[in-house]
């Protein structure tokens, strides 16, 4: 079960056509894409992808009711332009990510996500490609683990961390997410407040396994170069790093209105023309967050393209 995070904020800003084509960059289970394609007419379509294939075969099944107008591709969001495409899409009147992990990806132990559940140490939401979480911390560099570790978990004990994995795969491949969890905890000195000591080491792992900031960024440019005018692309980030990224691009895309003679920049007209819908983050309310935790860090950002002048 996933519970989608800021919904009805989603749909209101997201949804301005409803014969219009959508893009779901983030399917997950379905949830933000049943509610999208219920709030489109029989002409608008919704095409959902996820590089995780699991997620791709269950929305299948939870997508069938609405046939034809439900199109789901297996693929990063970052290549969005090539894999429309493919069924002959080059733009469209919304985008969706909704960044991060699923409920059920971090559920299965085998996916190696979770620190609290004993799995093989994988962590890749693709799970056809690329290197797992073990190949991570068995093969690089402790100065190369320690970087990824403060720059992706902004966790102040890397070095510390990185130290720890190395010694400890001294004698033995780490392969096991509770194996990997116990070494960062003891590395840490045990647990010291609500959080797991090991949180932001296992979400640093995440990030570099699947190359989430990097994906994030040509998700970015790909989504808004594919917007029709009036076309919005909505962002709901959950933490620090991925909304920073998220509000630098959008503000590179935000043509300044203010002429020269007053200090303003020069207008690049190069640039796909977008402006924001709303200017600060919207958060969840008081009542969705006293039934989904997970939305408590959720940021939702929504960029709108221009009219040509
Ligand atoms: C937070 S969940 C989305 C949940 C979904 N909105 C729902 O309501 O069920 C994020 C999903 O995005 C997928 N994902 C993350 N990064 C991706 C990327 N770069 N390209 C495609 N899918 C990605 C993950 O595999 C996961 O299934």
């Amino acid at each position: 079960m996933h519970v989608p995070v800021l919904l009805n904020e989603m749909l209101n800003l997201l949804v301005t056509n409803p014969a219009g084509i959508y893009i779901d960059g983030t399917l997950g289970r379905g949830g933000h894409a049943t509610e999208i394609l219920k709030m489109l007419s029989p002409e608008g379509r919704l095409i959902g992808l996820d590089r995780d294939i699991e997620a791709i075969r269950q929305t299948e099944e939870t997508l069938k009711e609405f046939g034809e107008q439900a199109i789901q591709i297996h693929g990063n969001f970052a290549d969005m332009k090539t894999l429309c495409k493919t069924v002959g899409v080059s733009e469209v009147d919304g985008i969706l990510l909704d960044l991060g992990v699923s409920s059920p990806q971090l559920d299965v132990a085998e996916r190696g996500f979770s620190f609290g559940k004993d799995g093989p140490l994988d962590m890749r939401m693709d799970q056809s490609q690329g290197r797992s979480a073990a190949d991570w911390v068995n093969e690089e560099e402790e100065e190369a683990l320690a970087n990824v570790i403060y720059q992706l978990g902004e966790e102040r004990d890397s070095r510390r961390i990185a130290r720890a994995i190395v010694q400890a795969r001294e004698g033995r491949r780490i392969e096991r997410t509770l194996d990997l969890a116990t070494i960062v905890g003891r590395a840490k000195g045990g647990r010291r407040g609500p959080a797991h000591p090991a949180t932001k080491t296992f979400q640093a792992l995440r990030m570099a396994v699947n190359a989430e900031l990097e994906s994030l960024e040509a998700g970015l440019e790909a989504g808004l170069s594919m917007l029709r005018e009036g076309g919005r692309m909505a962002v709901i980030t959950f933490h620090s790093l991925e909304d920073r990224a998220v509000k630098q691009c959008f503000k590179r895309h935000v043509v300044k209105r203010v002429s020269l003679q007053q200090g303003g920049e020069e207008l690049n007209f190069d640039e796909p023309s977008v402006q924001q819908v709303n200017r600060k983050p919207l958060r969840a309310a008081r009542q969705e967050l006293a039934n989904n935790p997970r939305a408590r860090s959720a940021k939702l950002r929504v960029v709108e393209r221009k009219m040509a002048a």
